[in-house]
């Protein structure tokens, strides 16, 4: 396994390898999520690249950012476990100058949701993946549908800037009990891992609710803002794959999201009925 810090080196290996290349972007402190995602793209893709990079530009002021969790050996270790060809490691300077051109994230997608308690992540979650696809060139991209608003938003990218890559969207993985993993449950007190379930029993419940042949999306987030009480819930929406508001659910075509405070913690999770 390579592991390369420095853009055009990696670029100038790539193009050399001319193989079908799946890539999949991460911020590192990989769990079974990100696994599945590279298993995922090993099984597709002939040369495999998985880049670690903690984007500061999709970080608001007060946000993380620093302490953000770096595992870089364990991480290396995992990537070559699982059969990973490329390791891409930038440093910041790597990436980004002092004088940049960037992307806006789409004035309404971009501010609902996530875009709209956290306003300009979107602008720098697109404008550091164009970057990556750019370096990359990849014929397939991975990412999770745990974050299904950056999803969408990234798939919007690539059609509206007619980008050569292709988005395969790849199933959440949970804990046995059901949380949804993420690198920042890791930040949850033993309380507050049990204050979590709430939300994923939330989605389950909303999916019940939808075999028993209940459509009406309200009723439906009148249940779950109950379950999931007495957290800080930012929101529980209700949408079609193009992320419009569904009063009733579309069987096939729609997403559950929730999103709620843990502690300090802001947890996302949705299920896709
Ligand atoms: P990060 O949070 O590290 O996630 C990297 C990828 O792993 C994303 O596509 C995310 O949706 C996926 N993922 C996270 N948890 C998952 C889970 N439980 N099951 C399945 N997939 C999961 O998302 C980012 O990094 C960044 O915004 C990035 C796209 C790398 C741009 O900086």
């Amino acid at each position: 396994m390579k592991i390369i810090s420095n853009v055009n080196e990696l670029k100038t290996y790539l193009k050399k390898e001319k193989k079908i290349i799946g890539f999949v972007p991460t911020m590192g402190a990989l769990h079974d999520g990100h696994l599945s995602l590279i298993k995922t793209a090993r099984k597709e893709c002939e040369l495999l690249v998985v880049s670690i990079f903690v984007n500061p530009t999709q970080f608001l002021a007060g946000e993380d950012l620093d302490k953000y969790p770096s595992r870089d050996d364990a991480d290396k270790k995992i990537c070559k476990l699982a059969g990973v060809d490329v390791v891409f490691l930038p440093q910041r300077s790597d990436i980004y100058g002092d004088d940049e051109v960037s992307l806006n994230a789409p004035n309404v997608r971009g501010f609902v949701l996530e875009g709209a308690t956290r306003p300009g992540h979107f602008d720098g979650v697109l404008t550091v993946v164009n970057k990556l696809f750019n370096i990359v060139n990849p014929d397939n991209a991975y990412f999770g549908k745990k974050d299904a608003q950056q999803l969408n938003l990234i798939s919007l990218m690539v059609k509206q800037l007619f980008l050569d890559v292709n988005i395969v969207a790849v199933d959440t993985v949970r804990e046995s009990d059901g949380l949804a993993l993420s690198s920042r449950n890791i930040y949850l007190s033993k309380e507050e891992r049990k204050e979590a379930l709430k939300i994923s029993r939330s989605l389950y419940m909303a999916s019940k609710m939808v075999q028993k042949k209940v459509y009406d999306t309200h009723e439906i987030k009148k249940v779950m803002s109950e379950i999931l009480e007495p957290l800080e819930v930012g929101y529980i929406e209700i949408l079609n794959r193009e992320f419009e508001v569904l009063d009733n659910i579309e069987i096939g075509n729609t997403i559950v999201l929730v999103e709620a405070l843990v502690g300090t913690t802001r947890l996302l999770d949705n299920i896709w009925l």
